[in-house]
């Protein structure tokens, strides 16, 4: 009997009665038979609550599942599913070690638990060498052999073939850049430099694909004139590759290809910042057609707003009449004086496949596929309400400042 059960035997009348009951006298000292009923029927209740929490607690995260877009046991081409084969081969003996090992631990504790009839100590086995020796060799050999497949399949994947297609990933907080720089995928103006685009990386279906991943800081430029926010991202989609570190100063590579046309989701899984957890993106996966319409577009320079009031938002985003212009600064747009690379570019920001912004937070579409303005709008008037920390300030446009901006972004096909 402990000194709780005596305490809630105090306390409690019916428990005091039931204590009296059962030894026929009134005491202050503990009633065995109520006291111990009492503590055992408590921890029965709080044992049910336990389980009961856990069970919710288990159908909730099963939930959470329910489309799963980006589920690593779900490969949707080669490197996802090399990978996966890999954590399969490991989760097998990793499985095994564990039953071993935590089922010992459970048998050893409940076997040879304390109890109250029993108090010499059990034998001591410390400093047996031949367990020593034993547990230090077994361990050593299970790692040795899973190192095999481990080591064989990083550096198949390691492999970079000749004519995989190029594409340069650009990590900024907290958006995604991907730069095209194959010689046959620059545009048809200027100085031919490669496409270029955000938040969505718009691919062929079952081409090798060379990524570059590089991390270019944010939308803010130091003093020095050099980017600033230069942070390590991690690239991501798990139905297409594993995660790869985005390392300023340093170029790491993925190499993979999507066996279906179809959308992939991915994300950052490194911690940059205030908005990690929402920095995502998507991979478009086309098939041959759609890809050469594709590309025949990124290919042309950006449209010259003929509407009126895109007209006005036109003016306005590159300060043609002496107001605004601070868009210029930083984002750029193909064929036009705009050509900073410090935010997102947006010569095709309303292309049917660029179908999210800022981080892919939000819709550029509606789901009847028309332009998801209140998004936009809500994101111009002032970025840091709804992404906070957001390196795009808050320039105090007017709401018809706002429509105009609006409508020459949504002409940007
Ligand atoms: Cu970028 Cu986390």
């Amino acid at each position: 009997m402990d000194r709780r059960s005596a305490h809630v035997r105090e306390v409690i009348p019916g428990a005091r009665k039931a204590a009296e009951r059962a030894d026929g006298t009134v005491t202050r000292t503990c009633a065995p038979v109520a006291g111990a009923k009492l503590s055992g029927g408590r921890g029965t209740v709080r044992r049910t609550r336990w389980i009961l929490a856990l069970l919710a607690l288990t159908v909730l995260l099963v939930a959470c599942s329910k489309t799963a877009p980006q589920n690593t046991m779900n490969p949707q081409g080669p490197t996802a599913q090399t990978e996966k084969n890999l954590l399969v081969l490991v989760l097998w003996p990793a499985a095994a070690v564990f039953l071993v090992v935590e089922g010992g631990i459970l048998l050893i504790s409940i076997r040879y638990r304390h109890r109250k009839d029993r108090d010499r100590m059990p034998p001591q086995i410390h400093g047996n060498t031949r367990l020593e020796i034993g547990w230090t060799i077994a361990p050593a050999i299970v790692l040795a052999v899973i190192m095999v497949p481990t080591v064989s399949t990083i550096w198949e994947l390691a492999r970079q073939p000749a004519d995989a297609m190029q594409i340069t990933v650009e990590g900024y907080q907290w958006w995604w850049g991907f730069r095209y720089t194959d010689p046959d995928m620059t545009v048809s103006y200027g100085d031919h430099d490669a496409i270029v685009t955000a938040d969505v990386m718009v691919i062929p279906a079952g081409r090798t694909i060379n990524l570059s991943l590089t991390s270019l800081g944010g939308g803010a430029r130091s003093t020095s004139g050099l980017p600033d926010h230069e942070v390590i991202h991690s690239f991501w989609a798990p139905q297409l590759f594993g995660k790869q570190d985005v390392i300023p100063g340093e170029t790491n590579h993925i190499v993979f290809s999507a066996d279906h046309p179809g959308l992939y989701f991915g994300q950052c899984a490194e911690f940059c910042g205030l908005q990690h957890g929402k920095m995502k993106f998507r991979i478009r996966a086309l098939d041959e057609t759609e890809w050469q319409r594709w590309v025949a577009n990124e290919k042309q320079k950006a449209l010259t707003a003929t509407d009126g009031l895109a007209q006005q938002g036109m003016d306005l985003f590159f300060g043609t009449n002496g107001v605004g212009g601070q868009c210029i600064q930083c984002h750029g747009v193909g064929g036009t004086a705009a050509s900073s690379t410090a935010a997102p570019n947006l010569t095709h920001l309303a292309a049917t496949t660029h179908e999210c912004f800022a981080g892919c937070d939000f819709e550029t579409f509606n789901p009847d596929g028309t332009p998801n303005i209140e998004a936009l709008k809500a994101w111009l008037r002032d970025p840091n309400a709804v992404k906070l920390g957001a390196k795009m300030p808050d320039y105090g446009l007017t709401e018809q400042q706002i429509d105009a901006l609006v409508a020459y972004l949504y002409s940007l096909k």
